[in-house]
C-alpha cells in the first residue's frame, strides 16, 4: 500500500539536518507503489524529488511538491562465471550495509567504498568513488523506471555515461528515471586467488603498514577505509554534513604551472589527457577556511572540503558559506569550484 505523508519535516531525511518541510512525502516500498503514485492525483502533477539517503543534498527552502522516498529492499547474489559473482541489489538498500555484506561473503570490488553514506540507488547517480576506486569499475547494469510512462528499462554501464561524480541521471535524464536496482559484478575471492586489493591510495597503505598487514584481504582494506574515514570525516549523526561539498577541479597545464610556481607544494593528480586535478580541500585550506566557523556553519577542522551544520543552520546559511568559499578560491587561484552536493 502506498503511504503518503503530508506537510513533513525533512530534518531526518537529509544528513545536513536542515529543517525544511515538504508538502508530501511518499514511501516507495515496491515498484507498484511508484506506479500508483505516478497515476494518482494530486501527486502525479506535482514537482517531484527522488530521495535516497539524503546524504548529498542541501535544501535551501521548503519543497512544494512530493518527495519520493526510495525504500525498495532486497539483495540477491548469483555466480556469474568461475570467479565472479553478480549482485542484484534494490536501490533503497543502504550502501555501506551492502559493502559490509559483500566483504563478509568475500566478494571483492567495493571494499574501498566502505562507509559512504546513502543508498544503493544514489551510487550510480554520481558514480561514487573513494580511496582509489570508483563504482564504474564494478557496475554492470542499472534498472530504472521511466517516470513518464512507468516502463522499466535496463541501462548498460556505458549507457549510464559515468564520469567523475557524474552520470546521465544527473544530466540528460535528470528527474526522468527512478533507479530501482543496481547490478554489480564482483570477484568471489573464495573461488580465486587472483584478486589484488587496491591499496595504492596513500592513506590505505600507510594504515596497513602501521598494522603490519603485508598481504591485505578485502576485510583489511575495508577496515582501513573505515578507520581513515572516521578519522577525517565527521559522522553526520553527530555533525550535519554531506561529505565533500565541491568536486575536485581539473585545470589545464598552463594554469597548473602558474599555480605551481607560486605554490611549489600544491598537491595534484595528472590526468591521462594532460590536465591536472587539484584537491579542492587544499585550495579551500589555502584561503584560510579550514576549521573556520561562521554562525552555525563552517568548514570542518579535519577536512576543509566538508561543510558542516553545527546545529540549527539553515540551508541558505550553508549555501552562502559555500558561495563565499567559491569567491575566495576564484579570486586567489582563478578556479571556480563546482558543488558536488545537489542544491534545492
Ligand atoms: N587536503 C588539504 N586539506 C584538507 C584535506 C585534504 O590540503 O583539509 C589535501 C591533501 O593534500 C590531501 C588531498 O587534499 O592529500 C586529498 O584529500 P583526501 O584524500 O581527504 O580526499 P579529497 O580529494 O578531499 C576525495 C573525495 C571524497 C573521498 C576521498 C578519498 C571528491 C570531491 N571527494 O576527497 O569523497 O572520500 O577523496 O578518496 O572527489 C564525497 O564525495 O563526498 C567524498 C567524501
Amino acid at each position: 500500500m502506498l503511504a503518503v505523508e503530508e506537510n513533513v519535516s525533512l530534518k531526518n531525511y537529509n544528513t545536513f539536518g536542515i529543517d525544511v518541510r515538504a508538502r508530501y512525502l511518499a514511501h516507495i516500498c515496491s515498484t507498484k507503489d511508484l506506479v500508483q503514485l505516478l497515476h494518482t492525483e494530486p501527486y502525479r502533477s506535482l514537482p517531484r524529488l527522488i530521495l535516497g539517503g539524503g546524504s548529498n543534498i542541501l535544501f535551501t527552502g521548503d519543497f512544494d511538491g512530493i518527495i519520493i522516498k526510495n525504500e525498495l529492499a532486497g539483495l540477491q547474489a548469483e555466480p556469474h562465471n568461475a570467479h565472479q559473482v553478480m549482485i542484484r541489489v534494490a536501490s533503497g538498500e543502504n550502501w555501506h550495509q551492502l559493502v559490509a555484506w559483500c566483504v563478509s561473503k568475500g566478494y571483492g570490488g567495493i571494499e574501498n567504498l566502505s562507509l559512504i553514506p546513502g543508498t544503493v540507488g544514489a551510487a550510480p547517480m554520481q558514480n561514487i568513488g573513494a580511496y582509489g576506486v570508483e563504482l564504474s569499475e564494478t557496475l554492470h547494469t542499472v534498472e530504472a523506471m521511466e517516470l513518464a510512462t512507468g516502463k522499466l528499462r535496463v541501462f548498460t554501464k556505458e549507457e549510464c555515461e559515468l564520469g567523475y561524480r557524474e552520470s546521465i541521471f544527473k544530466h540528460k535524464l535528470k528527474d526522468k528515471y527512478f533507479i530501482t536496482a543496481v547490478n554489480l559484478l564482483l570477484t568471489d575471492t573464495n573461488r580465486t586467488s587472483h584478486y589484488e586489493c587496491r591499496t595504492h591510495y596513500g592513506d590505505i597503505r600507510k594504515y596497513l603498514d602501521s598494522k603490519g598487514v603485508k598481504t591485505p584481504t578485502i576485510a583489511d582494506v575495508s577496515h582501513a577505509v573505515i578507520a581513515i574515514r572516521k578519522s577525517k570525516l565527521p559522522d553526520p549523526k553527530e555533525l550535519g554534513n554531506a561529505g565533500s561539498f565541491f568536486k575536485n577541479p581539473v585545470i589545464d597545464e598552463a594554469h597548473f604551472k602558474k599555480i605551481l610556481s607560486d605554490y611549489p607544494e600544491v598537491p595534484h593528480y595528472q590526468q591521462s589527457d594532460g590536465t591536472y586535478k587539484i584537491p579542492a580541500a587544499w585550495l579551500i585550506e589555502q584561503c584560510g577556511w579550514k576549521g573556520k566557523r561562521i554562525g552555525n556553519t563552517g568548514s570542518h577542522a579535519r577536512q576543509a572540503l566538508v561543510l558542516v551544520n553545527y546545529g540549527g543552520a539553515t540551508g541558505t546559511e550553508i549555501f552562502l558559506l559555500a558561495e563565499q568559499i567559491r569567491c575566495t578560491v576564484q579570486e586567489r587561484f582563478n578556479i571556480l569550484l563546482q558543488p558536488e552536493v545537489n542544491i534545492y
